[in-house]
């Protein structure tokens, strides 16, 4: 029988007895001097740090991406695509947007779809969802529209009247709800679901020469959805459905992959396309800019421990690699800044050095002069340099943009989004319906008016309905109906 190993207090001294607390006498209270049962109390009082302030409820994998075409090279000069058959690690987080944790799993909801490339040069996090489009083009008004998706400040639910209040002042989040509303608003695994990194890229390649881009995660377990109907079903059963299915799926050696594509488009198109390509209400054409394969990626391990991997994962936009930079997406520069800001204060300054967060795939790790902090549990520098320019031949600067820079003119100030020439708030969300089966259409109608009939006021309603019918009239005019059935039956 092999040797059970000791027992210790977290300053390593063996614990005597972790049964029964000291007492004074058989019969007597509890003693202060008990150190083992405080450590352990306040240890628990501790366990838990903030939620994500959205994705709260999130289910993550590794395992790695694989290069299947070579070509990639003209558009980019990102080194994880330099070559067929290279393998980088990935971690994938698939999470739910509004719910806190243990909210179910099956919510309608967008899903969260964050990858990260541990590469050679550094971390590439795409953090997209599972849709191609977002429900607003501009992030000063993020924080308003998660508020009211998330509980109200005095009924502690989630109200109808804020969800539709918002929605029927936001135009530009018609293409977003026709999404959601729809056949694919509540997936019936992670497995069986696109993600996208939704916003435009840049890549610049050897040359200097740049592209905007868009990614697509194409599933190859085939895309697979619940309705209204069985998702309640099984979220009232199986609260944590989707982290099961994942969970077991790779446990038994079915790992689930994506294809990797790329939209691409050059440069110089971005002035004329028909629609302003910075904008994620928009998805681009497929027939204008098709999809070109880049790459496998495919989940094959379990994280071993779901705190220390997961919850404490902090995937960020901002993390480029040479070869890609940003876009002037509105939406994309503002989480330039939010995610980095939401890691110091979920995390704390030296979230970098964890394990899912260092940048495993840059031989020896991150260098710089970032030292001390909260929590700094790595050699913190040693006795190297903290400053830099050095005569100590400490790390510098490579002089390698990761992109290009972005013309600009004009007088600072707040401005409407310039408007190509087919653009408009509705015309993609109209696209999309006319585009769906007589079936899904009244799956989509029934979903809609189901959530949009609980609304109290009536101004609400007819707002938002106005927007479904700028889309197209039969759409509007159907949800109407449906609605002013579902009040009148009260
Ligand atoms: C998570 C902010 C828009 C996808 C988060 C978090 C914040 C945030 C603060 C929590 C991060 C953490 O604590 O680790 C914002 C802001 C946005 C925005 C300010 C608008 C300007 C979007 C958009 C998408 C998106 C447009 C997708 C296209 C995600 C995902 C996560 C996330 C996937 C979870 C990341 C993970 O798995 O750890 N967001 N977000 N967000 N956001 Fe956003």
């Amino acid at each position: 029988m092999s040797q059970r190993l000791q027992l210790t207090t977290e300053a390593g001294a063996p614990v005597s007895n972790n049964q029964h607390s000291q007492t004074a006498g058989a019969a007597g209270p509890v003693l202060l001097q008990d150190h083992h049962l405080l450590e352990k109390l306040a240890r628990f009082n501790r366990e838990r740090i903030p939620e994500r302030v959205v994705h709260a409820v999130g289910s993550g994998a590794f395992g790695h991406f694989e290069v299947t075409n070579p070509d990639i090279a003209r558009y980019t000069r990102m080194k994880l695509f330099n070559q067929k058959g290279k393998r980088t690690e990935v971690f994938l987080r698939f999470s739910t947007v509004a719910g806190s944790k243990g909210a179910p799993d099956t919510a309608r909801d967008p899903r969260g779809f964050a990858v990260r490339f541990y590469t050679e040069d550094g971390n590439w996090d795409v953090v997209g969802n599972n849709t191609p489009v977002f429900f607003l083009r501009d992030g000063i008004k993020f924080p308003d529209f998660i508020h009211s998706q998330k509980y109200d400040p005095y009924s502690n639910t989630q109200e109808p009247d804020n969800v539709w209040d918002f929605f029927s002042h936001s135009p530009e989040a018609t293409h977003q709800f026709t999404w959601l509303f729809g056949d694919r608003g509540i997936p019936a695994t992670l497995r069986h679901m696109d993600g996208f990194g939704s916003h435009t890229f840049q890549w610049v390649n050897a040359n200097n020469e740049r592209f905007w881009v868009k990614f697509h995660f194409k599933t190859n377990q085939g895309i697979r959805t619940l309705t209204s109907q069985e998702a309640e079903a099984i979220g009232g059963k199986d609260p944590q459905h989707h982290q099961r299915d994942l969970y077991a799926a790779i446990e038994r050696g079915e790992y689930p992959s994506w294809t990797l594509k790329a939209q691409v488009m050059p440069e110089a198109d971005a002035a004329t396309y028909r629609f302003n390509p910075f904008d994620l209400t928009k998805v681009w054409s497929h027939k204008d800019y098709p999809l070109i394969e880049l790459g496998r990626l495919e989940l094959n391990r379990t994280p071993d421990n779901f705190f220390a991997d997961v919850e404490q994962a902090a995937l960020d936009p901002a993390h480029f690699v040479p070869g890609i930079g940003p876009s002037p997406d509105r939406m994309l520069q503002a989480r330039l800044f939010a995610y980095g800001d939401a890691a110091r204060y979920r995390l704390g300054i030296n979230h970098t050095q964890l394990p899912v967060n260092a940048p495993r795939g840059v031989p020896g790790g991150s260098r710089n002069y970032g030292r001390d902090g909260h929590m700094r549990f790595d050699g913190n520098g040693g006795r190297h340099k903290n400053y830099e320019p050095n005569s100590f031949d400490g790390p510098a600067q490579s002089n390698e943009a990761s992109g290009l820079g972005v013309s600009v003119s004009g007088t600072t100030g707040t401005y409407v989004p310039v408007r190509h020439a087919e653009d408009n708030d509705y015309v993609q969300a109209g696209a999309l319906y006319r585009l769906m089966s007589e079936e899904a259409r009244e799956r989509l109608v029934a979903n809609i008016s189901g959530s949009l009939a609980q609304v109290s006021r009536e101004d609400i309603i007819q707002r938002a309905i106005e927007h479904f019918r700028n889309a197209d009239e039969e759409y509007g005019s159907r949800i109407a109906t449906a609605v002013h059935k579902l009040r009148h039956q009260r």
